[in-house]
């Protein structure tokens, strides 16, 4: 199977694992007719417009793959001669750097998938080679064409990448911060915490653990409507030789227009950590991205912190630390405290907090009415949503400990 010029395009979304459902509904939103959503992403039908506004709008999206052939591959000589076969010539110009980027199910029966890789860059230059003479250069970075490559059981999947570098890079991060999530994640987080819709009735946001603002900003753009993408500089489409300039000009046009202004209004989102040092990280951060006068920063302890004075009750999302240096009682304390602060000075708000350490999590001292399971890379984590109302606190005796510690352990 090949997908050559046509009106209508098949593209795979790629998306963490958790996050499917959020990347098929924006995708949905955005105009796509969605025909499948798997592990790890969603396939979406449309015009190449639906491309460029998936890598300008999409929050949720890892990357926007155009799957350009798919054929059986046992064997890596099998691969380099499919590969040879396809027409890239519509894809590529002699002089545009490229590079391969190839991932493998566990099963595939090429077993290594950087030598997959260097099968495929082979095959693509002796094509050209072949056919003009010359072959394009391969780059890792810089203007590029990414291809991307991926392997499963004899069969092999060959993609264009529209994203080139991942969507998650948004361009507003200098620093690492302290393991600061995937602003990917975040976004993911921010829809399953309803925050668009407390946001449109003027509910605040609340972070305590902000770290480097993560959370604060994607919720920042969301409220201002402001396109994930228009900070970026590069997309992997703007190397591909079908790129349509026309186009992406007039979406980034309609993106500009449709943000509103930053100060125009009190801010929403109250973002706070005890560490000045990756407050810091975060304010510069907010200051790229535009937000800084949408979100008040403080450095504040998490435990006893108040909520924004005369504020409405709104949602509380953070991501509190998970301990690895932290002893096991330190961290069930924080936890613990934090738990009480909820419940002593956040009556009436929704508290969801996403965390990989479920034991310490229990400590909270309050009853979850949701676990929705996501990935923070290689760390299985939980989101935990926590009404506080005066019925849900549960005290600190025995039986919201057992009622927690069921509620807290992952299924299957
Ligand atoms: C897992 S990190 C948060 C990362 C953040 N979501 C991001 O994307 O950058 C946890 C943060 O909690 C902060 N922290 C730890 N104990 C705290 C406390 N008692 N009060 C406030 N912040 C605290 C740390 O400084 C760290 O930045």
């Amino acid at each position: 199977m090949t997908q050559i010029r046509s009106s209508q395009y098949t593209f795979f979304v790629t998306a963490a694992r958790g996050t499917e459902a959020f990347a098929s509904e924006e995708a949905r939103a955005l105009g796509a007719e969605i025909l499948d959503v798997l592990p790890g992403g969603v396939s979406v039908r449309g015009p190449l417009e639906l491309g460029y506004r998936l890598c300008l709008w999409s929050r949720v999206a890892q990357r926007v793959l155009l799957p350009i052939a798919h054929f059986q591959a046992a064997t890596a000589e099998e691969l380099y001669e499919a590969i040879r076969g396809l027409p890239w010539e519509e894809h590529l110009e002699v002089d545009t750097p490229f590079e391969v980027e190839c991932t493998r199910a566990a099963e595939s029966a090429i077993a290594h998938s950087h030598y997959a890789a260097l099968k495929t860059k082979d095959a693509i230059a002796d094509r050209f080679r072949s056919r003009m003479g010359r072959r394009p250069s391969v780059r890792r970075s810089g203007r590029r064409l990414t291809i991307h490559l991926y392997l499963k059981g004899c069969e092999a999947s060959v993609s264009v990448d529209l994203s080139g570098e991942p969507l998650y890079k948004r361009g507003y991060r200098q620093h690492s911060g302290t393991a600061p999530l995937k602003e990917t994640l975040a976004a993911a987080l921010l829809y399953a915490a309803s925050w668009p819709e407390y946001a449109a009735q003027g509910h605040p946001l609340v972070d305590p653990f902000c770290g480097s603002g993560t959370i604060a900003i994607e919720a920042a753009t969301m409220a201002l409507r402001i396109a994930p993408g228009l900070l970026r500089s590069h997309f992997g489409f703007l190397a591909w030789r079908q790129h349509d300039q026309q186009t992406w000009h007039a979406l980034r046009a309609e993106a500009r227009s449709r943000t509103l202004p930053a100060n125009g209004r009190p801010p929403l989102i109250y973002a706070s950590d005890c560490s000045a040092n990756v407050l810091h990280q975060a304010h510069d951060a907010a200051k790229r991205a535009g937000v800084f006068p949408a979100i008040r920063f403080a450095q504040a302890d998490a435990r006893g912190l108040q909520p924004p004075p005369h504020s409405r009750p709104g949602l509380v999302l953070t991501n509190p630390p998970y301990g690895h240096r932290l002893s096991g009682d330190a961290i069930d304390e924080l936890y613990a405290q934090f738990g009480d602060t909820l419940r002593h000075n956040f009556l009436g708000w929704t508290a969801f907090v996403f965390t990989g350490n479920l034991s310490a999590a229990r400590h909270i001292g309050l009853r979850p009415t949701q676990r929705l399971p996501f990935w923070n890379g290689p760390i299985e984590c939980r989101l935990l949503r926590f009404p506080i109302a005066s019925t849900s606190v549960r005290g600190s005796g025995p039986r919201w400990r057992q009622q927690t510690r069921e509620a807290a352990t992952p299924k299957g």
